[in-house]
């Protein structure tokens, strides 16, 4: 019997060719998303496949890298395979009935770190995995807060995350639409980054975000503005007197979302404040 010897892969070359792979499959990103992968697979920090580069792969692990490849490929995200994704510096469980938290949404956390002083509560609509309330709870140890999510799945996954980043003693998790919750209760913060696309536009959307991502995290109904009128005209019940609402829309929605909040009437100031790229994505509304 002649044996046939199966090539013996470093990490930088599998990097290397899976990077030019994942680009003929129009992966953004295909080197960084070639790199992610084997170090999850192989349970090191990403920079640490660099330092073991001449140590060839077991089959074992070629086998196991190239199944995460192939997923990767069918257009899978790379968040959901390795069942997490960074936000604010922490680590937060993902699956695909979560939204994977992006990065514009700091944006938000930034700007509603602005308004909030050394104590009180804020309310979350959305929590999603729970990465914008934990990341203010982090940073405000004075805070407590509250969260809604409709989801059963997704606050399960937010449920989690927030006991691992040991905020859960100030923290309320509830099930249920919108206010529904938390009416009867004031705050002095509200936050919701809400689903906010236009259901005809769904389909079109990356094959990452329309085939994996739950559409109730991101269907806003016609004109995608459906969660963000109702944001916008509950508020006022929720929120204490000079109490702000913040939340995140996207680009190109900024003047009808303001026009929304300036026909309520509830709000004496009413401002667009953009992403790191220069584009209107966060309202900041103050109650009058
Ligand atoms: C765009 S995602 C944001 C998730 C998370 N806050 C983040 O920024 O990554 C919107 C979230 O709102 C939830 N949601 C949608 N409609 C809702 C409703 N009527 N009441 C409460 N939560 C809702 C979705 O399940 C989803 O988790």
């Amino acid at each position: 019997m002649v044996m046939v010897e199966q090539p013996r892969y470093t990490p930088v070359e599998l990097i290397r060719i899976t990077a030019e792979y994942f680009k003929t499959k129009e992966i953004d990103a295909p080197r960084l998303e070639a790199e992610v992968l084997l170090a999850y697979l192989l349970d090191v920090d990403r920079l640490k496949l660099y330092l073991d580069f001449d140590k060839p792969m077991t089959q074992d692990e070629v086998s196991g890298y190239r199944l995460l490849v192939r997923r990767r490929a069918h257009g899978e995200p790379t968040a959901y395979i390795c069942g997490k994704r960074e936000f604010w510096s922490l680590d937060f469980e993902v699956c695909p009935g979560v939204l994977i938290p992006r990065p514009d949404t700091e944006v938000l956390v930034e700007r509603a770190l602005e308004v909030m002083g050394d104590r009180g509560t804020f309310l979350e609509v959305g929590v999603g995995s729970g990465a914008i309330s934990t990341a203010l709870l982090k940073e405000r140890g004075g805070w407590s807060g509250v969260g809604v999510e409709i989801s059963p799945d997704a606050a399960g996954v937010a449920a989690r995350n927030i006991e691992k980043h040991g905020v859960a003693e100030r923290y309320e998790l509830l099930t249920g639409d919108l206010y529904e919750p938390a009416l009867g209760r004031t705050f002095k913060i509200i936050v919701a980054n809400p689903p906010y696309i236009p259901t005809e536009e769904i389909g079109g959307l990356d094959r990452e975000v329309s085939m994996f991502e739950p559409r109730v995290a991101l269907d806003g109904g016609r004109d995608g503005l459906d969660i963000i009128r109702r944001l916008g005209q509950g508020a006022a019940a929720l929120l204490e007197g000079d109490g702000y609402l913040l939340l995140e829309f996207g680009a190109g929605q900024g003047q009808a979302v303001k026009m929304i909040f300036e026909e309520i009437g509830s709000f004496d100031l009413v401002e667009l404040l953009k992403d790191y790229s220069g584009r209107d994505r966060v309202l900041r509304a103050r109650l009058g």
